[in-house]
């Protein structure tokens, strides 16, 4: 029997690499440079599954492109806001996404986030690097205590969840939270966890507010002005789920005026730029959307995209199904 056909959009580390050459007729990104729409939408002409990543826009017009071969889109990655969910769904294609694999990776970087900008890592780093650092003085980069802080978390789902964990029980913090859904006793519990009613709450009372939400039309812009004013002068906000859920402009006031106290970020409204004050200003701590980065978690995100991909052809219930 024939392989089916895929086309790969990026770079993957070499063992999945290795596996889609096993078990597809495949073609690679040696060069690993993003694709155009127009070569989104030839993909979409010539495979029977395209493995795409959060840089490929797939949007409604790449997806209505006249003789469509493929009907599978095994996405490399848990969140899909750069696939057009809803015309996916209409025009019979099928969506998978890679979740689980990277929550502890994800919640470790908002960890490092929350260290770091709190704790002035990064202007000590800069100072040494610069051969600044006069030597120790008990006025020298003080920063903020973590440890027994209040930390708002606005979406509890899995990774909302592991930064709680790490937090409540590495660093005894207090952990609020606000989702939409019910989140089961047992893990409120475990995490001495209390839900509050509105996001406003969660703005006023937290010392650190990270997002963990996923980005879609409900979320764009939540973290705004209005948010921002309501944050105590002392507290921060850690990023790692999407740019488009902070109104950039609005924090970069909020920075320099000092109504927050400073920002972690692992991701950016239009990736890979961003504002050169999120790239300057003391007060932010900005990584270039590591929250995956670890070689075990991306050949796990590759393996689960060539799952799910193996089960739509097999015709079994996909692990991973968004539509
Ligand atoms: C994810 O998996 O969503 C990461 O942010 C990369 O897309």
């Amino acid at each position: 029997m024939s392989k089916p056909v895929a086309i790969v959009t990026r770079k993957w580390p070499k063992a999945c690499e290795d596996r889609l050459k096993e078990l597809f007729d495949v073609t690679l990104n040696e060069t690993d440079t993003p694709f155009t729409s127009e070569e989104l939408k030839n993909a979409f002409q010539n495979c029977d599954v395209l493995m795409p990543t959060v840089t490929d826009k797939i949007n409604a017009e790449v997806l209505s492109v006249e003789n469509r071969k493929a009907n599978m889109i095994g996405n490399f990655g848990v969140g899909f806001n750069h696939i057009d969910i809803e015309k996916a769904k209409e025009l019979g294609i099928t969506v998978s996404n890679t979740p689980s694999v990277l929550t502890d990776c994800t919640a470790d970087i908002a960890m490092s986030l929350i260290l770091m900008v709190a704790r002035r890592v990064g202007e000590g780093e800069r100072e040494l690097r610069a051969d600044k650092w006069t030597g120790w003085r008990p006025t020298h980069l003080l920063g903020t205590k973590v440890t027994g802080k209040k930390l708002g978390i606005i979406g509890f789902g899995r990774i909302g969840q592991a930064v709680a964990k790490r937090a409540h029980h590495g660093f005894n913090m207090e952990i609020l939270f606000w989702d939409p859904f019910d989140i089961p006793e047992n893990v409120t519990k475990n995490l001495n966890a209390q839900k509050l009613s509105t996001i406003e709450d969660i703005c006023r009372e937290s010392d650190f507010v990270s997002v963990n939400c996923p980005a879609t039309k409900e979320t764009f812009h939540l973290m705004n002005e209005e948010k921002f004013n309501l944050m105590k002068s002392s507290a921060f906000i850690i990023n790692t789920a999407r740019g488009d859920i902070i109104d950039e402009k609005a924090l970069v006031t909020a920075l320099k005026t000092k109504e927050i106290a400073g920002a972690g970020l692992d991701v950016f409204e239009t990736e890979p730029n961003l504002p050169s004050e999120l790239k300057t200003l003391e007060n932010v701590v900005s990584f270039p959307h590591l929250g995956s980065a670890s070689t075990e978690t991306r050949i796990a995100m590759g393996n689960t995209a060539i799952d799910n991909s193996l089960a739509f052809f097999a015709n079994e219930e996909l692990p991973n199904k968004v539509v």
